[in-house]
C-alpha cells in the first residue's frame, strides 16, 4: 500500500496532477517539491503560481490535508514511496544534438538526488516526457545505490492539454503506465493502477512494457501535431483557390475514420511540447539510422513554421507591402486561450516579425502580458503592451488576432474600429470572429483560409 506520495517538480504537469491525485485519495499523503522557492510559496498560498481554469479550486481541496509543496527536495525523498519525475525536459540547446535532443541535465540531477536520498524501495516514476530508452539510463544510475535501496523505474506519461488540464485529469481518455516484465516490475505497475483506479475506469488503465510507453508519449504529440499542420497546409491552398478551411475541415471531419477535432486551421501550433518532442522523435530516428522517417516527422515542423511566416507576408501584401510606422495590434499572446503560458506561442515569432518590419506593435493578453514582456524583452522598445484591448486597437492600421480567447469574441468591434485608421485591417490567426459581420461593419478581413472580406 502506498502511503507517500512525492512529486519532483511543481510546474504546468506536477501541481495539478498531485491535486487532483490528492483530491481522490485521501488516505495518501501526497507531497510536491520543487528547487524553485517563489513558485512553492505560490502553490502554498493556494493561489497556484500558473493560471488553469478550476486548479486553484482543486489545490485548495487538499492544502493542509494530504497536499503538501515544498522546496526542500532532499528530506521529501526521504519519506516518499512513490516519486513522480515532473521536472522539465527543454530541447537540448548545446552540444551534441543541439536543437533536437531533449536536454536530460534537469533529469539526471533528481535521478541522482533520489539515488541519495531515498530509502529502502522506491518506486521511481517517469512523468515528464522522455526519449525511449530514458528509464533504462535511470535504471543504471540507480543500480549504484547500494545500502540496502532498491529502485523501480515506471513510465507514465502525462496527456493533459493546458486549458482543460483539471477536465483531463479528472476524466482521462487514457492513462498509460509501463513497467518492467519482471514481477517486481508487475508489482510497482499494480501500485500505481490501485491510485489511478480510485477515479479511472480499470478499463482505462493501459500496461504496457516500458519503452511502449515512453514511445507512445512522443507519438500521441506528434499526430495530434500532424493533425493541425495538415490542416494549416490544406489552409494555403484554401487561400490560393477560394476554397473555404472551415469547410472542408467540417466536410472531411465528419468521416468516422478521421474525426473533426484537432483540424482548426490557425497561425501554428505553439506550447512547450509538440515542437520539443517532435524533435526530439526526429533525433531519435536519426540515432536509430531511419533518416526516411526523420525526415517524415521534421516536416510537420517545418510546416508549422511556414504557417507562422505566411501569417505575416498575407499582412504584408494587404496592407500595401509595407508596415512601417504602422500600429498594430496584436489581440493574445498565450500559445492557446485559458492559460498564461507563452512557451513557444507563436506570437513570440509574429511579433518579432512585425517589429522587423518597422511596425509599431502593441500587445494585448487577459493572462500573459507579463510574459509577454519576458518573451519580447530584446525588442522592448518596439513594442507596447497593454492590457485593455480597446486601448490596443486605438490608433492601429491592423488588428493581428493571434490567440483565441473568447473574451475576444464579445468585444465591441464598431467601438475598435472608430479609434482605427482606415482602411482598417484584421487578421484572424484562429478563425474565432464573423468575418461577414466585421465586413459590414467596416473592416477589410483576412481570416486563415478563407477567402478575404474587403473592398480594396
Ligand atoms: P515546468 O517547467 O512548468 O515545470 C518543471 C518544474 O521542475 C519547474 O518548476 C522546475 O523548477 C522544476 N525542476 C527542475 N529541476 C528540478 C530539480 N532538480 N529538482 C526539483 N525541481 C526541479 O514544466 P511542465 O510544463 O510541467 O513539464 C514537465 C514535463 O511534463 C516535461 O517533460 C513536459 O514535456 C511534460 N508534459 C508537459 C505538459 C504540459 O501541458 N505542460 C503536458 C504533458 C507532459
Ligand atoms: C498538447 C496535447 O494536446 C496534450 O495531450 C499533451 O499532453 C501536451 O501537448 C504535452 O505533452 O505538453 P497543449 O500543448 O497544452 O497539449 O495544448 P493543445 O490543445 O494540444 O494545443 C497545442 C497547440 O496547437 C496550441 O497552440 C493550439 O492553439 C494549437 N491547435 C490545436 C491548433 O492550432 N489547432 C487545433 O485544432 C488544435
Amino acid at each position: 500500500m502506498i502511503a507517500n506520495v512525492l512529486c519532483i517538480g511543481a510546474g504546468y504537469v506536477g501541481g495539478p496532477t498531485m491535486a487532483v491525485i490528492a483530491k481522490h485519495c485521501p488516505d495518501v499523503r501526497v507531497t510536491v517539491a520543487d528547487i524553485n522557492a517563489e513558485r512553492i510559496r505560490a502553490w502554498q498560498s493556494g493561489t497556484p503560481p500558473i493560471y488553469e481554469p478550476g486548479l486553484a479550486d482543486v489545490v485548495r481541496v487538499g492544502l493542509g490535508k494530504n497536499l503538501r509543496f515544498t522546496a526542500d527536495v532532499d528530506a521529501a525523498i526521504a519519506d516518499a514511496d512513490v516519486i513522480f519525475v515532473s521536472v522539465n525536459t527543454p530541447t537540448k540547446m548545446f552540444g551534441q544534438g543541439a536543437g533536437r535532443a531533449a536536454d536530460l541535465q534537469y533529469w539526471e540531477k533528481t535521478a541522482r538526488s533520489i539515488l541519495q536520498h531515498a530509502r529502502g524501495t522506491t518506486i521511481v516514476v517517469e512523468k515528464s516526457t522522455l526519449p525511449v530508452r530514458t528509464a533504462e539510463a535511470m535504471d543504471r544510475i540507480f543500480k549504484n545505490g547500494g545500502d540496502g535501496k532498491r529502485f523501480e523505474v515506471l513510465s507514465n506519461p502525462e496527456f493533459l492539454a493546458e486549458g482543460t488540464a483539471i477536465a483531463d485529469l479528472e476524466s482521462p481518455d487514457r492513462v498509460l503506465i509501463g513497467g518492467a516484465e519482471t514481477p517486481s516490475g508487475q508489482a510497482a505497475i499494480g501500485e500505481l493502477v490501485a491510485i489511478y483506479a480510485h477515479w479511472v475506469p480499470r478499463d482505462r488503465i493501459l500496461t504496457t512494457n516500458v519503452w511502449s510507453a515512453e514511445l507512445s508519449k512522443l507519438a500521441a504529440n506528434a499526430f495530434l501535431a500532424q493533425r493541425v499542420s495538415s490542416i494549416n497546409s490544406v489552409s494555403a491552398i484554401c487561400e490560393r483557390t477560394g476554397a473555404d478551411v472551415l469547410e472542408v475541415a467540417r466536410a472531411i471531419g465528419t468521416d468516422r475514420r478521421i474525426g473533426a477535432q484537432f483540424l482548426r486551421a490557425g497561425i501554428g501550433f505553439g506550447g512547450s511540447c509538440f515542437q520539443k518532442d517532435i524533435l526530439n522523435l526526429v533525433y531519435l530516428c536519426d540515432h536509430y539510422g531511419l533518416a526516411e522517417v526523420a525526415r517524415y516527422w521534421e516536416a510537420v515542423v517545418t510546416m508549422n513554421q511556414y504557417q507562422k511566416e505566411r501569417f505575416v507576408q498575407r499582412m504584408i501584401r494587404a496592407m500595401f507591402n509595407t508596415l512601417t510606422g504602422k500600429r498594430i495590434a496584436v489581440f493574445g499572446f498565450a500559445f492557446k486561450a485559458d492559460t498564461g503560458d507563452t512557451r513557444e506561442s507563436p506570437a513570440i515569432q509574429v511579433c518579432r516579425e512585425l517589429v522587423a518590419e518597422h511596425a509599431e506593435v502593441c500587445v494585448t493578453d487577459p493572462r500573459a502580458l507579463e510574459s509577454a514582456r519576458h518573451d519580447l524583452g530584446d525588442v522592448a522598445g518596439h513594442v507596447i503592451f497593454e492590457p485593455d484591448p480597446y486601448a490596443a486597437a486605438r490608433g492601429a492600421h491592423a488588428i493581428a488576432l493571434v490567440t483565441d480567447w473568447t473574451e475576444y469574441q464579445s468585444l465591441d468591434y464598431v467601438r475598435i474600429l472608430s479609434g482605427m485608421q482606415r482602411p482598417a485591417f484584421l487578421f484572424d490567426g484562429r478563425n474565432l470572429l464573423d468575418p461577414d459581420q466585421l465586413h459590414q461593419i467596416g473592416f477589410n478581413v483576412y481570416p486563415i483560409g478563407r477567402p478575404d472580406r474587403t473592398n480594396l
